[in-house]
């Protein structure tokens, strides 16, 4: 039994093994099959390991690179049999095959797919949190308002006064700052359906299904009006464009792109919102006005912001008196997620302590200063990280926020 064949039965007891795809591509790569190896990454891709992610998105995009097949991989093409044996091209797209030798692209490329095999998309819709819910972040709260929520509201005032609305939004900041979550209470606010999007709702091994995967999810939130459609980590879809490239990514990210810029959000009461952690990733061309053309830092809380979120996440709970201040003051760069790993830290052990000395007790500042004792900000490797492109990287002002930001914390960050 060959490698390939025992990887494929480690698939078979669980699909879901993104590792087994993984190397199930590595193999495909080896033997130079990369219709097989761009189906099995993305197949590792849909599985949903962050670890992984990085490393299917690299080989996927030196398997762009390898589409534009050398001298020695013609014979594919030069196979007869090879040409006819995908059940998704259609006649024509056979035709392209067999008569662009001058191009020498392996069948992948060329797949249209077939419209009729359209595979199900399952993203996530709710939202059932406002801004109430959010701690700090005002002024991101204010410009959403503005930009999203009161055109969203009153459609005619801003049509009268003829004031352009539409395009999307790109948040951008360090994990567990609140993208996500202020996206789904943007939903809340303006009474939306949330749809959340990742891409691997949208990748497809056929390069067409993907395209139409990209409508599918357009259409369905224009069915579902009004609706906030979220693109979680669009930086993968960047990615893939610049670096990727391709033939094979380039047809999805245009069909994002003309999708974005058709939506009349005046009358379709559709908005599109995007978050990426890695900003200097994202496609330019996603940024171009009526695109994503509003780009907002998405900093960690700042003090004020900290006590607010500590009172949002121990609100419910039976608690001894918080000073809530001196939690903020321990917090610095802790970002909303990390202080809702405190108070669940804090939360944990009381429950233990009771549980193990049948007594009652109540959630003490004790608990939570040594739960933060025992946690680390999870924000300080993205700035360090930023401060480079902040450097180097920010002619466009892109970053003037985030350079403020790192500037009145130079103590932490040096
Ligand atoms: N400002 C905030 N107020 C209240 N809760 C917050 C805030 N920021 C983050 N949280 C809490 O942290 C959790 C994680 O936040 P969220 O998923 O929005 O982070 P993110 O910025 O999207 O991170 P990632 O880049 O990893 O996707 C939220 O579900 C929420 O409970
Ligand atoms: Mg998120």
């Amino acid at each position: 039994m060959d490698k390939i064949d025992l990887i494929r039965q480690l698939l078979e007891q669980d699909g879901k093994n993104a590792n087994a795809w993984y190397l199930l591509g590595l193999e495909y790569c080896e033997l130079a099959d990369y219709s097989q190896a761009f189906q099995a990454f993305s197949e590792a891709l849909k599985c949903g390991n962050e670890e992984l992610k990085d490393k299917i998105i690299v080989e996927l995009g030196q398997l762009s690179d390898k589409s534009r097949l050398p001298a020695q991989d013609s014979r594919q093409d030069n196979d007869p049999c090879s040409k006819k044996t995908d059940p998704y091209a259609s006649e024509t797209e056979q035709d392209m095959i067999s008569n662009d030798d001058s191009d020498n692209l392996i069948k992948l490329t060329l797949i249209e797919g077939n419209q009729n095999n359209v595979v199900n998309i399952n993203y996530k819709e709710s939202a059932n949190v406002c801004f109430q819910d959010v701690g700090g972040l005002d002024q991101l709260k204010n410009i959403i308002s503005m930009k999203i929520i009161k055109p969203f509201k009153n459609p005619d005032l801003f049509e009268r006064f003829q004031k352009k609305v539409g395009g999307g939004i790109l948040l951008f900041g360090p994990p567990g700052c609140g993208k996500t979550y202020i996206a789904k209470a943007t939903a809340g606010e303006c009474n939306a359906r949330f749809i959340s999007v990742s891409i691997t709702d949208i990748l497809d091994p056929y390069l067409g299904v993907s395209s139409q995967n990209v409508k599918d999810i357009f259409s369905n939130a224009r069915a579902k009006k009004p609706c906030i459609l979220f693109f979680d980590e669009i930086d993968t879809l960047g990615y893939n464009r610049s670096k990727l490239l391709s033939e094979h990514m380039r047809p999805i990210i245009d069909q994002l792109l003309s999708e974005i810029e058709g939506i009349d959000s005046n009358t379709e009461q559709l908005l599109v919102i995007g978050a990426t952690n890695m900003p200097w990733d994202v496609d330019p061309a996603l940024k171009r006005p009526g695109r994503f053309d509003k780009n907002i830092f998405v900093p960690p809380p700042d003090e004020e912001a900290r006590v607010s979120i500590f009172k949002l996440k121990l609100k419910g709970k039976p608690t001894e008196i918080i000073d809530y201040e001196l939690l903020a003051k321990q917090t610095e760069l802790y970002s909303g997620a990390d202080i809702e790993n405190v108070v669940e830290v804090a939360t944990e052990n009381v429950i233990n302590k009771i549980l193990s000395s049948d007594c009652d007790d109540l959630i003490s500042m004790k608990d939570l200063m040594d739960a933060i004792a025992n946690t680390k900000p999870s924000t300080i490797e993205w700035l360090r990280t930023i401060k480079n492109y902040v450097k180097y990287a920010n002619q466009a002002g892109l970053y003037d926020d985030v350079e403020k930001f790192i500037l009145s914390h130079k103590k932490i960050l040096g």
